[in-house]
């Protein structure tokens, strides 16, 4: 079975013809100092929204991988867990960043994890090789933990079915497990096993990444269509009022891009309610290394959105559907390090240190870049997952005496705290910068979010050496009393936080601006993403 990562190195002449390298040529970015300094225009007008938005657009994701979960957030072992295994400060930090919901188990993980392994009693419990990360899994944290855990933070599960070695028969097992109260075989099992209440679990993935050639399970498009169209049936004959999601395309460096997700719809189009989308993004190969670049690279998000969603309406009118999907970005994030070698790779052992990413400043503005872009297509996308959440690609890593926030850590908080309401349909006049393969980039993006009178706007500055002099026109109700207003920003675009240093990398206070007639008149620095807030 090839990796993803060798899937991708093989791919990447083809892929040069569709993916985003066509987005972007070989020249750096020009970043002009002529159109640099005039004024930034960020027209609000409460009034004018994009769509209410659903709080599980901040979700994240969680993969029996790594140590996201064995030593991230179950270490029975650890003096800093409680009696159940979980670690008691990594709940308390997901708890207070309020995650609406949490994917899990996989990932790649899924697509060979036989369910049963990880329910019943612990000393019943298999220890098994999972191939996807060879590695080896004890099972000792399987659904019910899952479902224990989720509590305990406040968050929702957005469940992960085998869809390559697993059956639908199986996949429809487990929800009547989790769902369904008493008196069927499955349901009296989690009986048996200790769990008398249903969980009513209602978002789940059906499968994953099926359509690369490094996913267990990997089929064609119509296979799958096939295969997902056979499991919601099957589910819904378990619990009607569950929501389902389609694997659609990886991403765009695939060579089936669109056309995947075309054929897989025209197969399950009428069972399903969402379609999956994934990107991970980096400064590499993609940007050339060019910073510039890469804090435009969210903009390649907006588009990847809006392809899908033109590949679901036109299924839908093919198949004169009075139904319209949603999407599910049930994966994304920069990801491009420790995505090769030893870091992909357990060595058959439990626990080993796979995908820990380190992140940096300009990793955390285009995280920020892209939840804005998450929060202007809120209008069709409804689930979105930071993969990962612990250790594994995350904001929170852990050793055995502590954790520490990664950059990524801010603007995903911020977004968690702040964007709330309906996402309003602000327009941004900046001026802008050339990326070779991308329209005019405009140095500054931001978004807005309302709801009781308060409103928050969150500002990207992708300008890596001017600050910009921004005015919020507000076309209906003036808004005055800043009630929050951060900066993440610094010199020095590659500084990282660790345990030897864990805030080397934070939010500072950003001056709060002033309103008059109208307008608030503020200044963004160079590389930066700023949240302010004001309440009326
Ligand atoms: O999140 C890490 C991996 O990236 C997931 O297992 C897979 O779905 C994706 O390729």
């Amino acid at each position: 079975m090839s990796s993803r990562r060798q899937f991708l190195q093989q791919a990447s002449t083809a892929a040069l013809a569709l993916s985003s390298s066509t987005l972007f040529g070989r020249l750096a970015s020009a970043q002009a100092a002529s159109t640099a300094d005039q004024t930034v225009r960020i027209l609000v007008d409460g009034r004018r929204s994009i769509s209410p938005l659903d709080r599980n657009l901040f979700g994240s994701f969680l993969e029996q991988l790594g140590r996201a979960i064995y030593e991230g957030i179950y270490d029975p072992g650890s003096k800093l867990s409680d009696s159940n295994g979980f670690r008691k400060d990594v709940m308390q930090e997901v708890h207070s960043l309020g995650v609406p919901i949490i994917r899990y188990p996989g990932g790649n993980f899924v697509s060979g994890y036989n369910w049963l392994d990880g329910v019943g009693p612990e000393q019943d419990r298999p220890r098994v090789l999972d191939k996807a990360w060879d590695s080896m899994n004890s099972n000792q944290f399987g659904t019910n933990e899952y479902m224990q855990w989720c509590k305990a933070v406040g968050t929702l599960p957005l469940m992960g079915l085998n869809l390559g070695t697993g059956t639908p028969e199986q996949a429809a097992a487990l929800l009547e497990y989790c769902n369904v109260d008493k008196g069927t075989e499955w349901s009296d099992l989690r009986r048996k096993h200790g769990y008398p209440d249903p969980y009513n679990v209602k978002n789940w993935c059906l499968g994953n990444e099926m359509d690369g050639p490094w996913q267990i399970g990997h089929m064609t498009a119509t296979e799958y269509g096939m295969k997902a169209q056979d499991t919601a049936r099957q589910m819904r004959y378990v619990d009607r009022s569950v929501q389902l999601i389609a694997c659609g395309s990886s991403g765009p460096f695939m060579p089936t891009y669109l056309e995947w997700d075309r054929e897989v719809l025209e197969q399950c189009y009428d069972h399903v309610d969402g379609l999956s989308l994934h990107r991970y993004l980096g400064n590499n190969d993609e940007t050339g290394e060019d910073s510039a670049k890469y804090l435009a690279m969210n903009l390649t998000m907006d588009r990847q959105i809006a392809e899908t969603l033109a590949v679901c309406d036109l299924v839908r009118g093919h198949k004169r559907s009075p139904k319209k999907l949603w999407l599910s970005f049930d994966e994304w994030n920069v990801w491009y390090r420790a995505r090769s070698g030893d870091a992909v790779n357990g060595h058959r052992k439990e626990a080993a240190h796979l995908l820990e990413e380190i992140y940096d400043l300009e990793d955390a503005l285009l995280v920020g870049g892209m939840l804005n872009t998450l929060m202007r297509n809120a209008d069709r996308v409804k689930i979105a997952c930071l993969a990962q959440l612990i250790n594994v690609i995350a904001p929170i890593m852990t050793n055995e005496s502590g954790l520490f926030r990664q950059t990524i850590y801010y603007p995903y908080a911020w977004a968690l705290q702040y964007a709330r309401g309906r996402v309003l349909n602000v327009l941004v006049e900046s001026p802008t910068y050339d990326v070779k393969g991308l329209d005019a980039v405009p140095y500054v993006d931001a978004v807005a979010t309302t709801e009781d009178g308060k409103t928050s706007l969150f500002i990207l500055n992708r300008d890596l050496s001017k600050a910009h002099a921004v005015e919020v026109v507000w076309e209906d109700q003036p808004q005055s009393r800043v009630v929050a207003s951060q900066v993440l920003t610094g010199s020095d675009l590659k500084a990282v936080n660790g345990f030897d240093a864990p805030e080397r990398v934070k939010p500072q206070p950003f001056d709060k601006p002033s309103t008059a007639n109208g307008r608030t008149k503020l200044e963004v620095p160079a590389r930066s993403y700023t949240v302010i807030q004001w309440a009326a």
